[in-house]
This record gives structure tokens, sequence and C-alpha cells, in this order.
């Protein structure tokens, strides 16, 4: 197996097919509402991050490219359920100091048709256009959702600069934000893919889900790694594996393939170990660095990884937990024994490469480098 110190960089493997992505998307999301049109454009022109997910679908396409199409359909057609998470025993995996994490086992539903064409005719070719389509898409939701989050987190500040909500009110960021959604929409229906539509929306309803469990979960469930797990999966692996699953949808791999699947699988993990990094850092790194507010998580009243090791350990933090840091002076304490505590940021951090380390295990690394 090939080491990831070794490969080359994901985001030069596709930095060219990136580059017309910055104005096309500010084209598509133009309204003739100069404040809508201004508020939706924000995080595509000066302040576009990373492109994160763009990049992992431009990857995924290349990798299914080169992936032969087999035509495994269940019985049961037009039927999408959504997947099942289950616990896993870290045993077999290097450097996770035996922590568990989350295993994926996924349904098998919707028979798809698309044209499979191979490496060398990939880029230009109508199928590439649809998935590079696709990623524009996914940032569209993810920006639309960053709208709203920081809305709903208060949050003064993202990507470095200030939060839609900040530059313009919180009534025009909820607009700006539906907005962006309802052009997702319009772009998805234009791929003219049911099955993509289908699981696109899946994710959306994901990352309601994930947000309202966040905001509502009761207390008792608040300490436990397998409601954080759930939520991380629903607010941010779930958009991500299921653009990957989509992606290979669309360079014509059937719904229930070893393709599909194991691209799915692969975003599935990525996603949980990007979350709970994004939670690492969150304690660990400067506002100056993220671009956006540092030690955020304790003040919405949300336990995280590192919380949730520290409280294993230290039971004196799970009434904290339970309370989700209201009283005067929770906050400090629970920081307190995080950073006392010799264990519960290394726990954190090897729960993030556990699942790092899986999908790199899954058939997608090697469809891509090999
Ligand atoms: C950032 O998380 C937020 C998300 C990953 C999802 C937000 C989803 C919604 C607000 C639901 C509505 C969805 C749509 C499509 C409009 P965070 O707050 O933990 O991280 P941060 O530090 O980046 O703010
Ligand atoms: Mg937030
Ligand atoms: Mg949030």
């Amino acid at each position: 197996k090939t080491k990831i110190e070794t490969l080359p960089d994901p985001f030069k493997m596709v930095e060219k097919e990136l580059q017309p992505f910055a104005d096309s998307i500010s084209e598509l999301v133009s309204s003739d509402q100069p404040i809508l049109s201004m508020a939706a454009k924000h995080f595509f022109e000066k302040r576009h991050g990373k492109r994160f997910r763009p990049t992992i679908v431009q990857l995924m396409a290349k990798a299914v490219a080169a992936a032969n199409p087999e035509k495994i359909i269940s019985d049961d057609g037009q039927k999408f359920t959504s997947d099942i998470l289950q616990f896993t025993n870290s045993e077999t995996l290097e450097s996770t100091g035996g922590v568990s994490g989350w295993q994926w086992s996924g349904a098998s539903t919707v028979e798809v048709e698309g044209g499979v064409i191979t490496q060398d005719n990939h880029q230009g070719s109508d199928v590439w256009r649809r998935q590079a389509q696709l990623g524009q898409i996914v940032e569209m939701i993810h920006v639309a959702s960053l709208i709203h989050d920081d809305v709903l987190d208060e949050a003064e500040t993202r990507r470095g600069g200030e939060a839609v909500h900040k530059l313009y009110s919180n009534k025009v960021a909820v607009l700006a934000g539906d907005y962006l959604l309802a052009r997702a929409s319009v772009l998805l229906a234009r791929l003219e893919n049911t099955a993509v539509v289908q699981i696109m929306a899946t994710a959306l309803e994901s990352l309601v889900a994930g947000e309202i469990m966040q905001l509502k979960s009761p207390p008792e469930s608040l300490l436990e790694m397998e409601t954080y797990l759930r939520k991380s999966y629903y607010k941010t692996a779930s958009l991500i594996c299921y653009a990957c699953r989509s992606t290979t949808l669309l360079g014509g791999h059937a719904y229930g393939s070893t393709v599909a699947t194991a691209c799915e699988e692969f975003g599935f993990h990525l996603g949980l170990a990007y979350q709970i990094q994004d939670d690492i850092l969150d304690f660990t790194a400067a506002a100056s660095v993220l671009g956006k507010p540092a030690l955020a998580d304790m003040d919405l009243g949300l336990s995280t990884a590192p919380i949730l090791y520290a409280a294993q350990e230290n039971h004196s933090l799970r009434p904290l937990v339970m309370r989700r840091f209201k009283n005067k002076g929770d906050k400090n304490t629970a920081l307190e024994a995080l950073y006392k505590s010799p264990t519960a940021m290394t726990k954190a951090s090897n729960l993030a490469k556990f699942h790092a380390q899986v999908s790199e295990m899954t058939s997608f690394p090697s469809l891509v480098f090999s």
C-alpha cells in the first residue's frame, strides 16, 4: 500500500480542472437583486476558502473514470434508503491508540444510466462537465449552510472576513442562504439524473438533521461519543459522502456497484476525520489562523471529541457537559481539565486518524493513484 506522505498533493492534482470554477460560480449565483447578488457571491470571489468539496468531487471524477463500470443493480428499483452507522474496533489500524470509530454500511437501491468514459477522454467530456457542475452545486450548498450557520452560532467572522449577517443583516443572510440553495436546486435538476437529485436532497435533509440534533439532544446523550459522531456525520460527512456517490453515478456507475459504495465509504470517513479535526482546532488554533472564531464550541454549549474524552476520565465534568456549560465558570473548569488531561487531546486526534486511515483503506485511493 502506498504511504500517504509519498502521494502527490491532491489539491495540485485537480488545480487545472478547478480554475474556471470561481468565475462561473459567480455567474451562476447572480440575481437581479443587487444585495442578494452581493451576499450570495461573498464567499465565491475573494473569500473562497479551500474549495475542499469541489476538489474531492474532481478527484473522485478522475478516479471513477479509470474504473470499469459494473452493473450490480438491486431488486428494489428506485427506493433510496439512507445508510446505517455501526461502531467498529480499531485494533487492526495503526496509531489509533485503541480508539474505535464508525464503520460505514450502505444500502444499494437506485439504478442509473450514464455514459462511461475513460481517464483519457475525461476532461472536456459531457460526463466531466456534469461532475464539475456537481462540484459547484456542493460548494453552493456548503456556503449556504455556512451563511445560515453563522446566523445560528452568532459568529462574526468567516474565512478571514466578516460573516454575511454582520456585513448585511440576519434577514439578508437567511435569504442569501435560501437563494444559494434555490440556485443549487435548479442546477441539480439540470443534471437530469433523478438518483443524483434524490441523493443530494437527502444530503440537505442530513445537514438540517445534524444542526437540530446539535441544538436539541437530551442532556444524557451529550456525553455519548455515539451522539457526537452521528451528529458529525449528519452535519459534515453526509454532504461529502453523498457528493462522492453522486460523482460515481454521473460517471456511469450503478448505484449499488462496488465503485459507488467504495467512494461513498471513502467520503464518509474523510468527512468524519475532517469534522473531528475541525473540532480539535477549535481548541488548539488561533482565530487568525482559522479565519473564524476560536474556542467557540463551548460558548455554544457543545461538547466535541476532546471534551468528551476528558469527561470520560474526569467524571466531575459530566454535569457541565450535560448543562451545556451554562453556569458561570463552567467553561474555564472544563478547559482546565482538558489541558491537564494527558490523553484527551491525543485520543481525539487518534479518532480523526482512525477515520483518515480507514478512508485510505477503501478502494478509492488505489483507483486514483494506481
Ligand atoms: C458548520 O459547523 C456548519 C455546518 C457543517 C452545517 C450547517 C447546516 C445548517 C445551518 C443547516 C441548514 C442547511 C442549509 C443547506 C441551508 P460548525 O458551526 O460546527 O463549524 P464552524 O466552526 O465552521 O462554524
Ligand atoms: Mg459555526
Ligand atoms: Mg454551527
